[in-house]
């Protein structure tokens, strides 16, 4: 199974950013977590991150060309607002498990809406960086589905 774990805006400051909210784990041992996660579990997996929702678009066209199996996604605040992220989730139909580190629901009113949750298999929110890992067993759970 080969996957990209997508990161948008604000998500490279990890462990710089709100650490009250976001926690104090650095971007750069997150990834080196999810690698080694990814790894234990004999997934193949890149780990991507932008600032710009153009470029995270590009990330979801390049992982259909490339034939992923998955995406664990989190858009950062591009969440609740992109319908292009949506579009081309829709697009590529790729299965997505949205991921927020925070609890979006228990927060300010604007960040419980998602434009991509009616695209993604699943949604994990507010447990902290280890939802990455969830996001990942989410999709081994449902590729295990499918190939039932
Ligand atoms: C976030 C929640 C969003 O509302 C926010 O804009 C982020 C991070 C999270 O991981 O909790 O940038 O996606």
């Amino acid at each position: 199974m080969k996957i990209y774990v997508l990161n948008g805006p604000n998500l490279n400051l990890l462990g710089v950013r709100e650490p009250g909210i976001y926690g104090s784990e650095s971007y750069d041992t997150l990834i080196k977590r999810i690698e080694a996660y990814a790894k234990e579990k004999g997934v193949s997996v890149k780990c991507l991150q932008s600032n710009h929702e153009g470029a995270l678009v590009d990330f979801i066209h390049e992982g259909f060309y490339e034939r992923i199996d998955g995406i664990v996604f989190n858009p950062g605040a591009y969440t609740h607002t992109s319908i292009a992220l949506l579009d081309a989730l829709k697009a590529t139909d790729i299965p997505t498990v949205e991921v927020h580190i925070s609890d979006v629901n228990a927060r300010e009113e604007f960040r419980r809406q998602s434009y991509i949750r009616p695209a993604c298999i699943a949604t994990v929110s507010g447990h902290g960086t280890n939802g990455y890992l969830e996001a990942i067993d989410l999709l081994l759970a449902s590729q295990a589905e499918v190939a039932r």
